[in-house]
């Protein structure tokens, strides 16, 4: 069983994590890289709870109060010593992910402890071979929001034992009460191998003058039934995260249509992330 969950990243994603892991009564730390992070992780997550408590989300009666209080934010990672399960989800970044396997395998002391990875497209294979338990390393890929979407992707690497990915599996649809897919270790495993050069198709077609943001939005909505369209998606995942997912699908399979087209690029270097930094494809 898993009983004390820790994340590392307290960003869009990690807080999720963090905050559906403590709604479902766990005890939850998560790690940042600054003070600062921590401060900004903490501001998130009392932010989502407190937008859940108001729409009366919160299960078993309990107030945003009580479910903080599950939470530990922390800046050193030695807190995640008695961790059952660490799920990472710092930048999307090969080699930083690499790192921190390097010393979560150092710092997580049970001996059946699960370290997985939030990553969106780098193999898992690649996180487990650099510590002595890849049996123990797997990908448990939420979506974002993470307290709104119900689908958790399982991504074994060929390394990983059944047990532990079973044991995620218990975890994720037992006790968070979210539901599983199981996927290969390929980038973008099912939903960014398809959505990404969806997304990507988007926005070279805005790029190329063809139609606005806004027309190649409604169309997807109005005419496709999608709940947002590609570019405002784009906006929400984060245009970094997106282009950091096209890099790894292209990186794996040399397919143009996992190229990030140049807009893409410029407006990254421009620091127009979407929604985090107020402007993206639109404006928020
Ligand atoms: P984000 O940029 O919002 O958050 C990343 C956080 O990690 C930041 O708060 C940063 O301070 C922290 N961080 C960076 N290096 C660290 C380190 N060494 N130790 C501790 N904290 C560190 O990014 P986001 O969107 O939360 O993405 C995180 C991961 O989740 C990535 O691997 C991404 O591919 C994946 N993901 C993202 C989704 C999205 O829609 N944004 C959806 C599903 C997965």
């Amino acid at each position: 069983m898993v009983e004390r969950v820790g994340v590392v990243g307290c960003g869009l994603m990690g807080a999720g994590i963090a905050e559906v892991s403590a709604r479902a009564g766990l005890d939850v730390v998560v790690v940042e890289s600054s003070e600062a992070a921590a401060s900004a992780g903490r501001t998130r997550l009392e932010k989502s709870l407190a937008r859940a408590e108001a729409k009366g989300k919160i299960a078993n009666g309990e107030s945003a109060a009580d479910v903080l209080a599950r939470i530990r934010v922390a800046t050193s990672l030695g807190e995640l010593v008695d961790r059952d399960l660490v799920v990472e989800a710092i930048v999307e970044d090969e080699a930083a992910k690499v790192e921190l396997f390097k010393k979560l395998d150092r710092i997580v002391a049970a001996p059946d402890a699960i370290l997985a990875s939030n990553t969106s497209s780098i193999p898992i294979m690649k996180l487990g071979v650099v510590t002595t338990r890849p049996q123990q390393v797997m990908g448990i890929h939420f979506f974002n929001p993470v307290p709104v979407l119900q689908l958790v992707e399982l991504v074994p690497s060929l390394l990983t034992g059944a047990d532990t990915t079973e044991r995620a599996r218990s975890f994720v649809e037992g006790t968070l009460g979210k539901q599983a897919i199981d996927c290969q270790d390929r980038a973008g495993f099912v939903v960014n191998a398809l959505l990404v050069p969806f997304i990507l198709s988007a926005i070279r077609m805005y790029e190329s003058g063809f139609a606005s943001a806004e027309d190649i939005d409604r169309g997807l909505v109005l005419g496709a039934a999608h709940p947002q369209g590609p570019l405002a998606l784009a906006d929400l995942i984060g245009l970094d995260t997106t282009k950091a997912v096209a890099e790894s699908l292209y990186e794996e399979f040399k397919e143009p249509l996992y190229a990030a087209p140049p807009l893409l690029n410029r407006m990254v270097d421009a620091g127009l992330l979407g929604r985090k930094t107020g402007r993206g494809f639109y404006t928020y």
